[in-house]
């Protein structure tokens, strides 16, 4: 049955216009004017957006000795609630090795995922067998490949070992993603802190500085054009690991830089609350950061040098929080955000003026669409791409409240903050799925994006790499030394 979304202005990453879309199954059928259908949905006094792309969250992961409370079910649903319509999520690879994780991953979603879902795998350490097993993930449609520089003694790999995965990524047309803080740093310091008797969720922005992650950010980078490879650098929360970004770009590098809603709208002064579980449920790596840093980060998604806004959404109850209640360094990390990104970035992105409508489609899907190399099939809204729209009205409002959100966590760090712009329907491949009464959970309907190597980016790199690779000076016998 064919639909039509129809009295709209459509806001794409490149320029806002009136028109109707057709809708012929779960693709967009047609653009223009006067289009007709059996079904007709109202966008009048509203925007058509494409539908979020989250690429960074961590559902059901077990992580720091529990495992995220957030589930693939209400995870998804609560994303598509916001006008998130793809989630990408990181594969953690345990003991038995990384294809039994990632079927692991995959059946837990299929059988709950609400929204579209494709998954990063991550590489926690270095072997021939992960070596092969890269390949695998890549030919069942992983194109990304996560690499933690903190986490000691748990995810952390070192630059020996991200060095050889980076290589192998540039082989197979994979782009490595790298969570950049010193990790050898943040122990010796989460040490220091615990030994001198600051033992509260303060500690945890002690112990991590913007030191910390500016040097690790440069480090990833230089690796990474050692290895001939793009690089990624996940939850970007500070001018140092910015700086080292936007330095990148200037000298023609193919480095990406995702700043998290929360480090653009939270800051450091949550961690000084009087209230132990306010200061712990905040407590997520990178910590939040003072103004200062959010004004970069902002200048970064004016200027380009940062691309994406995504949330890392890994969202723990407030019990599991106090696991730490006597040892920051035990507060399971991690924050969510996936209900409340796009409402909170049009609220404080949009509405201030630091972004453009179209700007702000640019940053929460069709950027990492084009990174991510499933553009135009998601992040557009061109004939033949996924009918994944959100029909955006910019002037619904709410206060948001752990009581009403579809996650279920007992708490949500945005609580009590007035947001503007919030779906009036949210659409995944043509089917509404929020709005219009269509507001309960449908698991099992959100479907696997998967992802082909050598996004053109790559391409060039390697091209490029290839041209000015070093070369051995080819000396005839006469000009070398005689008689050694
Ligand atoms: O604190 C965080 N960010 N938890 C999730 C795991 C990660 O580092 O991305
Ligand atoms: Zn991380
Ligand atoms: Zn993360
Ligand atoms: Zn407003």
């Amino acid at each position: 049955m064919s639909k039509v979304i129809k009295g709209g202005t459509i806001v794409a990453a490149d320029r806002s216009y009136e028109a109707d879309i057709l809708i012929e199954g779960d693709k967009i059928a047609a653009i223009g004017a006067g289009l007709t259908a059996e079904t007709v949905i109202d966008a009048e006094g509203a925007l058509i957006i494409p539908g979020g792309i989250d690429p960074h969250t961590h559902l059901e992961m077990p992580f720091m000795g529990t495992t995220t409370a957030e589930t693939w079910e209400s995870g998804t649903y609560a994303a598509l609630s916001g006008g998130t319509t793809l989630v990408v999520d990181f594969v953690i690879p345990g003991e038995d090795g990384m294809m039994k994780a990632l079927d692991l991953w995959e059946e837990r979603a299929a059988r709950q995922a609400c929204s579209d879902y494709s998954f990063h795998m991550s590489i926690t350490g270095w072997s021939k067998q992960i070596f092969e097993d890269m390949a695998t993930s890549v030919s069942r449609g992983v194109n990304t490949f996560k690499h933690f520089m903190a986490y000691k003694g748990a995810l952390m790999v070192n630059d020996d070992e991200m060095y050889a995965s980076f290589q192998r990524c540039a082989a197979l047309g994979a782009l490595p993603l790298v969570h950049a803080e010193n990790g050898d740093l943040v122990a010796a310091l989460q040490q220091k802190f615990m030994s001198s008797g600051i033992s509260g969720p303060e500690a945890h922005a002690y112990s991590r500085p913007p030191e910390v992650e500016g040097e690790a950010t440069n480090r990833a980078i230089t690796i990474a054009d050692a290895a001939g490879v793009p690089v990624y650098i996940v939850h970007v929360s500070c001018e140092q690991a910015h700086e080292a970004i936007r330095r990148a770009r200037q000298k023609g590098m193919r480095v990406f830089g995702e700043p998290l809603i929360q480090h653009l709208t939270l800051d450091e002064s949550e961690y000084f609350n009087q209230e132990w579980d306010h200061a712990a449920r905040r407590v997520m790596s990178p910590p939040f950061r003072d103004k200062a840093h959010q004004d970069s980060l902002w200048a970064g998604l004016q200027s380009g040098s940062l691309q994406v806004v995504a949330t890392d959404h890994c969202a723990f109850t407030s019990e599991q929080k106090r696991f730490g209640l006597k040892d920051f360094t035990k507060i399971p990390n991690g924050t969510g955000g996936l209900e409340d990104r796009l409402s909170m970035l049009w609220t404080r992105g949009v509405e201030t003026g630091r972004l453009t409508p179209n700007e702000f489609v640019a940053v929460t899907s069709t950027n990492i669409a084009r990174i991510l190399n499933i553009y135009p099939q998601k992040g557009a809204i061109l004939p033949g791409s996924d009918a994944d729209l959100v029909v955006w009205d910019p002037k619904a409002s709410k206060t948001i409240k752990a009581a009403n959100q579809k996650s279920i966590i007992d708490y949500n760090v945005f609580e009590c903050q007035q947001v503007h712009g919030l779906p009036r329907y949210t659409l995944s491949r043509g089917e509404v799925v929020w709005g219009a009464g269509a507001n309960e959970p449908r698991p099992g309907r959100g479907k696997h994006v998967k992802r082909p190597a050598f996004p053109a980016f790559a391409k060039a790199l390697t091209a490029w790499k290839e041209l000015t690779a070093p070369r051995a000076v080819n000396r005839s016998p006469e000009h070398m030394p005689i008689g050694v």
